[in-house]
């Protein structure tokens, strides 16, 4: 359902993460995932230091072209798996991205990052790795646009889902209705790593908004909307 860059979409959002995607080809892929339906995209940004696998992904020159690219109907949020946060989140501001997602074990003063992000007009996301209890953000849930949790130790796609998220998605989502219900603001809440058809249904019964969807998504099996289509068939959406 096009909306425009702010409007979240149904039920449970699909937003792909392009790490499995042909780079030599990225343009094109894009495009066929806005054609099938997609309106946001997830830009999984690694600087080679702070993943525990040492990989470099890539930088705002990309999204930047993405964003050129896809003009301004799509929503595109970046994941900043990186050690300097706090003082490059301009870059990716400046690149075009309506969101940045900082995790909570790379950044020292996350209430300051999310004023910043704020006074720039950008949105604001905070991640957490499968291990870091929900206790490390909810403190800044009331000033948060999105919460992502990872279900997968951030790094590389196609890895295996972990299901032991479960409780720690459950208390956001407990937490986020809370302060809805008091009139306090609409956090998204965004799941990461694993997500396929056999398990978005699951994740969307948690109550997640938005899940990450890399290799589940764009692989070498079936296109974008034959992956996109089973998927939702899979939650009962046609
Ligand atoms: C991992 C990234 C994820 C990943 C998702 O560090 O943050 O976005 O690319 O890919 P899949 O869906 O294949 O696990
Ligand atoms: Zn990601």
């Amino acid at each position: 359902m096009k909306g425009s860059r702010k409007y979240w979409g149904r039920a449970l959002e699909i937003a792909p993460s392009i790490l499995t995607a042909d780079f030599s080809n990225l343009a094109d892929t894009l495009e066929e995932a806005v054609n099938a339906g997609i309106n946001w995209i997830h830009m999984d940004v690694m600087d080679g230091n702070w993943v525990v696998n040492r990989t470099i992904t890539f930088g705002p020159a990309l999204i930047r072209a993405v964003r050129n690219r896809m003009g301004t109907e799509v929503f595109i949020d970046c994941h900043l798996m990186i050690t300097n946060a706090e003082e490059t989140w301009s870059q990716y501001v400046d690149a075009g991205v309506d969101l940045v997602i900082a995790h909570i074990e790379a950044v020292d003063n996350m209430g300051s990052l999310i004023k910043s992000l704020h006074d720039s007009g950008c949105q604001a996301g905070a991640v957490l790795n499968p291990d870091t209890p929900a206790s490390s953000i909810l403190p800044f849930l009331s000033q948060l646009d999105l919460v992502l949790v990872m279900s997968v130790v951030p790094g590389k796609g196609g890895q295996s889902f972990m299901p032991e998220v479960e409780s720690k998605v459950r208390k956001f989502r407990e937490a986020i209705d809370k302060q809805i219900a008091e009139g306090g603001r609409q956090t998204k809440l965004m799941i990461d790593g694993g997500i396929k058809h056999h398990n978005a249904a699951m994740v969307s019964e948690w109550g997640v908004d938005v899940a990450v969807v890399g290799s589940g998504l764009i692989n070498d099996k079936a296109s974008i909307k034959d992956n996109l289509t089973e998927i939702n068939s899979a939650m009962g959406i046609d």
